[in-house]
């Protein structure tokens, strides 16, 4: 297979995106310029340490404390003494807003002036990174500019850290497009991510996926000329509990047969973005040494056109023993998923979790910031809403609602892929999954974007982590 990159990427994986420990600094230095983080009311009671003349340009500037106000003011010799920052009305500052104030801030070094509490802090230095984010590899011209701030005194940034190189990871990889992230490029950043961790991992593709019985798998991805694959990649104490990663890693999707619009198709190299949010999860979770077996697992695969393209009306096999049939072509990321989940379901783990840029259903329901989690045990959908309430990683519960169940029959096969009308999409493909989900107890899957429509602070208009942040946050509680 001659898979040669076709256009003239970045020759190294470091030349990518700006490198996330260079945005913080364990070094204290005279030079740093202190931030002041003010509501309002703390304004107003002077609680800034400034002097007159600071107090006239700070009011001059028009700043009184009002939320994302930022101003910087000078010392008697007219150099840069201080940057204060408005909440406003709230109490403390969350993710966005200290993004805000990044994204303002000349390139620098910076110290945080102000006592914001363990969690304030580590928001605060998450919002600061997450801002700084740049996917610029591709360009001649660069942006150099980077604001550096010193971690607090006191203040362990290691889970920060991790996180912030999780996240980038998973920006680069939906950003990368499909043109040097293929299924053979996928396989490649699971294996660099396996080497770091030392990791195992192992790669079933093309006919061996056949021979393996991974059926639907091999049939979404044979009609491209990057071979389809099944990346599974395992970490931890074998004895430890069993946590498996699923992700729709559909690398490019054409919709097939059933081709998309060319409004529909732009965005679609983010198609293996649940792939994207499997493995920067599991980079903060290997990072963290959390006591658990990880496991991911990602079907890899271009949904192309070809002469051996599957078909409308083809009926297929799945690792199950499940004949589907096929509606649309379109409707392929629940049929690698198929594969994956049984295989994973096979061992029974203690929790299996699915990311999926699985419908446009779910953005109809919800839009692109909001992604959809289903599940059946609430206990565990209350504690991950929770979790993204936490962490400033939101998702919605929508049901897996039984009756809908009827819209999956197929007169000729045990399922349709997809339903034939167009009602409650989301909730039909997370029905369909469930068929392939029999033993494990805890299973939840996320129907998310993993995109930024829209350039916001800290959330740059492209590709982006949704749920697992927040699922992180479950995890460390649920396992440690
Ligand atoms: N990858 C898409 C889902 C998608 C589309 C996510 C746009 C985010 C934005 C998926 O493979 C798909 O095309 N689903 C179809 C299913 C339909 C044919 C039943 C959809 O949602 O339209
Ligand atoms: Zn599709
Ligand atoms: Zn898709």
């Amino acid at each position: 297979m001659l898979n040669l990159p076709i256009c003239a990427g970045p020759e190294k994986k470091s030349d990518m995106t700006i490198a996330p420990k260079s945005l913080l600094s364990k070094k204290p230095a005279a030079a740093a310029i202190p931030i002041r983080i003010l509501s309002k009311s703390q304004y107003k009671a002077g609680k800034a340490p400034l002097s007159s003349a600071q107090k006239k340009w700070i009011r001059a500037a028009g700043f009184d404390g009002e939320k994302h106000q930022t101003v910087a003011y000078p010392d008697e010799k007219g150099n840069k003494a201080g940057v204060l920052f408005g909440i406003g009305d709230a109490e403390s500052l969350d993710v966005w807003s200290a993004a805000k104030l990044a994204e303002g801030l000349e390139a620098g070094r910076y110290r945080l002036d102000t006592k914001l509490g363990s969690k304030g802090t580590s928001d605060f230095l998450l919002g600061w990174c997450f801002a700084q984010y740049r996917f610029d590899g591709y360009k001649k011209e660069r942006s150099e500019k980077v604001r550096i701030l010193e971690v607090p005194e006191n203040f362990n940034a290691t889970r920060v850290r991790m996180i912030v190189d999780g996240v980038f990871l998973i920006r680069d990889l939906v950003n990368t497009p499909a043109n040097d992230m293929g299924p053979s490029a996928l396989a490649a950043a699971a294996k660099s991510l396996a080497k770091e961790f030392k990791a195992n991992v192992t790669v079933t593709a093309g006919d061996q996926l056949l021979k393996d019985n991974f059926p639907a798998i091999h049939a979404v991805g044979r009609a491209a000329a990057d071979a389809p694959r099944l990346i599974d990649l395992r970490w931890g104490n074998a004895k430890a509990p069993k946590v498996t990663l699923v992700g729709k890693g559909v690398c490019f999707d054409s919709g097939g047969l059933d081709i998309k619009s060319a409004s529909g198709m732009r965005i679609m190299k983010k198609d293996m973005g649940g792939a994207a949010q499997a493995l920067g999860l599991a980079r903060m979770i290997m990072a963290l040494k959390l006591p658990v077996r990880l496991r991911v697992l990602i079907p890899a695969v271009e949904n192309s056109i070809a002469g051996n393209a599957y078909r409308p009306g083809d009926i297929i096999k799945t690792r199950k023993g499940l004949s589907v049939e096929i509606t649309n072509t379109d409707a392929e990321g629940r049929l690698v998923l198929a594969d994956a989940l049984t295989l994973a379901d096979e061992e029974n783990p203690d929790l299996l979790l699915d990311f999926a840029t699985l419908t446009g259903a779910a953005r109809v329901a919800l839009g692109g910031d909001l992604p959809a989690l289903f599940t059946d045990d609430d206990v565990l959908a209350e504690k991950l809403l929770i979790s993204g309430r936490d962490e400033s990683d939101p998702m919605w519960r929508l049901p897996l609602w039984p009756d809908y169940e009827d819209d999956l029959k197929s007169p000729v096969a045990d399922l349709l892929n997809a339903a034939e009308n167009s009602f409650a999409g989301s909730i039909t493909a997370a029905l369909f999954l469930r068929n392939f989900v029999e033993q494990t107890k805890n299973w939840a899957h996320f129907d998310l974007y993993a995109w930024n429509q829209k350039n916001r602070p800290g959330r740059p208009q492209g590709g982006e982590a949704m749920t697992v942040r927040a699922v992180l946050h479950y995890l460390q509680a649920a396992f440690q």
